[in-house]
């Protein structure tokens, strides 16, 4: 059986020691649990990747403890970035910069960027801190799942595949960070999250940071849908609560609290699963703040089907 361990500093202690010998944890954060390992490890590196099932050449994201700690992995930091950071760190922002040399390439997918944040949740930071490395963590999820939000998620999820699980509690925001790609001339938004659109060009003082096409665009042809974020159960979107049929399926209403709609969804997605419930009709929120990146998560759930 998974050990699921509160995260004392007994618990950390213990995740620390599994890492050093090269074993994945799951490690809350305040977006969701990540499937921790040591960056500087090779064979942990694989090893997220065997246990997520995950392709290869998808990169992982970087974790580290304090923002100073960019440096050292980055090979050029533009000014946007460094303001972006100062402002958003720790918290759920993910930058993409050009990575040092020392970055492992099976981290970054092969790719010379690297993916870094400095998560808010004091027991991943310890964590990062008392092991002296970062971690390179994607969501504690298998390839194309739904991401895990509780302890007892990753622990179901995973089983024996990782170490320990530190149950730091429900994950604050539930949704996934927000990424920027800080390469580019002007950032631009990959993946929407808890740091919205309007805040990081507030940040910027500019109107010119872009939000990619896959975040914005028409859903692309079928065939070109990733599989991710994907329950059981097939979703039906609505954009409007006078369109929700009353037709005995349940609804899930992300339109009145994004806010809390974000906590809770992945949690509702997969109590659905485990009530073997085949449909869910979703109530959308408006495509604005945090609406987007609910949008952006439930579009590609529904899209599974
Ligand atoms: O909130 C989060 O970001 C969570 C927690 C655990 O920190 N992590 C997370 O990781 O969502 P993951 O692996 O599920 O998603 C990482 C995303 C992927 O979509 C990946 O393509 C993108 O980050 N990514 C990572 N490195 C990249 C790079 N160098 N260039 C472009 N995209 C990158
Ligand atoms: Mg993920």
């Amino acid at each position: 059986m998974t050990k699921v361990i509160r995260a004392d500093q007994a618990g950390i202690t213990l995740a620390v020691e599994a890492l050093r010998r090269g074993d994945v944890i799951g490690l809350p954060t305040e977006t969701v649990y990540g499937l921790a390992g040591d960056l500087s490890n090779v064979a942990a590196l694989r090893r997220i990747f065997a246990v997520k099932g995950r392709p290869h050449d998808h990169p992982l994201i970087v974790h580290i403890a304090e923002t100073q700690q960019l440096d050292a992995l980055a090979a050029d930091v533009s000014d946007a970035c460094r303001v972006l950071v100062e402002q958003c760190w720790p918290g759920p922002l993910t930058v993409i910069v050009r990575a040092a040399k020392s970055v492992s390439r099976i981290a970054t997918g092969g790719r010379d960027t690297v993916a870094v944040r400095v998560p808010a949740h004091l027991v991943a930071r310890a964590v990062i801190t008392e092991l002296g490395s970062p971690l390179a963590a994607p969501s504690a999820n298998r390839f194309g799942r739904v991401s895990p939000t509780l302890a007892h998620h990753v622990a179901r999820d995973l089983g024996d595949d990782v170490a320990v699980v530190l149950d730091g509690g429900p994950c604050d925001i539930g949704v996934e960070s927000t990424i920027v790609d800080c390469t580019l001339a002007q950032p631009q938004i990959l993946r929407p999250g808890a740091i919205t659109h309007d805040e990081v060009r507030r940040i910027l003082a500019t109107a010119a940071v872009t939000l990619a096409d896959h975040v914005t665009g028409p859903s692309r042809a079928s065939g070109m849908l990733e599989r991710h974020y994907a329950p059981a159960a097939c979703l039906v979107l609505h954009e409007q609560a006078s369109e929700v049929p009353t037709d005995g399926f349940p609804v899930l209403d992300c339109a009145s609290d994004p806010v809390q709609a974000a906590h809770g969804l992945y949690a509702s997605l997969r109590a659905f699963d485990d009530a073997d419930v085949s449909t869910v009709h979703v109530l959308l929120p408006r495509a604005e703040g945090l609406g987007y990146a609910l949008r952006d998560r439930l579009s590609k759930a529904a899209a599974a089907h």
